[in-house]
């Protein structure tokens, strides 16, 4: 943590020395996307302004220098995590992208009538739709695994849930309640019940490092606009093994070896499943943002948040514990720094807008996770149908949080 310096990052961020209504900006909305620090949009002005072209289909310079620069991009994320090969690493428009995928090419070759596929009820719906769509499809039943009252899993009946499973698909990490899940052990768990494991690791990769190979699951998808990549770049790393079985997902160029007139056979692997130009420039953008994360140290990253999450927390407690209520696990063990609240008495979207007042960014509404929504607690009864929610990153300081309470007070003294 020696040479973790926050001023000297946040010097590094555009978007943090913005002055909003009068006041210096606190963004505490990385969860939905993060900023973007300079490092990523040099590289990718870069390509605009000197070598721009298509990628694998000409052999003049320019096109195969942005070629190089794009597969050299797969293979640093592959690097980032441990894949075995970057032909495991796919490029999606985003992790929705990636996990419908899964459901359309996987799921719909080995899904039948009245198989389960197991969910948790912390998922978002990228990780729940696309499976109603799937069992929709193939008449197959969906089951849930249930939270306890701090919105952690609990686990006291997954033996039961995961007999007969034919996919688990869990987040690592949620983004309404910060609720780190235990990863390995439902890998574990998944593979002894002969089921895939499907891992939406959204909000956990821009924190956490991930180890595809000592992990073992099957799937994990996410995103490179929460990790200070730009937007319009998602990942899917598969296990090379499955992904070689599955069909092709989008038709289109770039995923044949030959077309005829008769129809058309597949490409290998990773083009097999990205029709059509992919997101170039994003991709290397996205590498550049990994090589910025990996430079500044995910161990540092950690320490930072849990330091920053214990901050808020303790500020919440001490300031706000009857007016407000933070939702998900009451210590920093097992979550993250993100935190859903509901201040007594003021509709969610009135205190974004009033925090807005102050300079200070968070996200309001029902976060794309409404079956969560519907589990969550406030003042005894169940059910909430939105909530704020501030979340915090490697460039986030104390500064922040104190924006966010004096904000805070200011909002129900006005509405109070
Ligand atoms: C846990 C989780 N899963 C999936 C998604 C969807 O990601 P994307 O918008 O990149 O498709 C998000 C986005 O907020 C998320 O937080």
């Amino acid at each position: 943590m020696s040479d973790f310096n926050v001023e000297k990052i946040r010097e590094d961020f555009p978007g943090l020395s913005r002055i909003v209504n009068g006041h210096k900006i606190s963004f505490l909305d990385s969860g939905a996307s993060s900023q973007t620090p300079t490092q990523v949009i040099v590289e990718m002005n870069d390509i605009y302004n000197t070598h721009y072209a298509n990628v694998h289909r000409g052999v003049y310079t320019t096109a195969q220098e942005i070629s190089d620069q794009f597969e050299n991009s797969r293979k640093t994320i592959a690097n980032f995590i441990n894949a075995k090969s970057e032909k495991e690493i796919i490029f999606t428009r985003n992790a929705t992208e990636s996990i419908n995928l899964i459901a359309r090419t996987w799921g719909d070759a080995n899904i039948n009538s009245g198989d389960v596929i197991l969910l948790t009820q912390l998922e978002h719906h990228s990780n729940i739709v696309p499976w109603q769509q799937l069992a929709q499809r193939k008449g197959a039943i969906i089951k849930w695994v249930p939270i306890d009252s701090q919105a952690r899993l609990d686990l006291s009946n997954l033996d039961e849930l995961l007999k007969g499973v034919k996919i688990f698909a869990f987040t690592a990490a949620s983004n309404v309640t910060g609720t780190i899940t235990p990863v390995k052990t439902l890998v574990d768990l998944t593979k002894k019940a002969g089921a895939i494991s499907i891992i939406d690791a959204c909000q956990l990769v821009p924190h956490e490092k991930i180890d595809t190979q000592s992990l073992g699951a099957d799937f994990i998808a996410f995103s490179g606009h929460k990790m200070l990549g730009p937007t319009g770049l998602g990942v899917l790393w598969g296990k090379q093994e499955l992904l070689e079985t599955m069909p092709p997902f989008l038709g289109g160029g770039s995923m044949i070896s030959d077309v005829t007139l008769d129809g058309y056979s597949p490409a290998d692997l990773p083009a097999k499943f990205e029709a059509g130009t992919p997101a170039f420039v994003e991709a290397v953008g996205t590498a550049r943002a990994v090589k910025y994360l990996e430079d500044v140290g995910f161990d540092n990253i950690v320490e930072h948040e849990k330091k920053l999450g214990n901050y808020a927390l303790e500020m919440f407690e001490d300031r706000f514990k009857d007016s407000v209520i933070v939702y998900g696990p009451k210590t920093m063990e097992d979550r993250l720094a993100v935190f859903s609240f509901s201040v007594k008495g003021i509709h969610p979207h009135d205190v974004s807008q009033l925090l807005d007042e102050y300079g200070v960014c968070v996200r309001a509404g029902h976060h794309c996770a409404k079956p969560l929504m519907r589990e969550l607690s406030a003042d005894g009864q169940k059910g909430i149908g939105a909530t704020s929610r501030a979340s915090v990153y490697l460039y986030n300081n104390e500064e922040d949080i104190n924006s966010l309470g004096k904000a805070l007070e200011q909002a129900i003294a006005f509405f109070c």
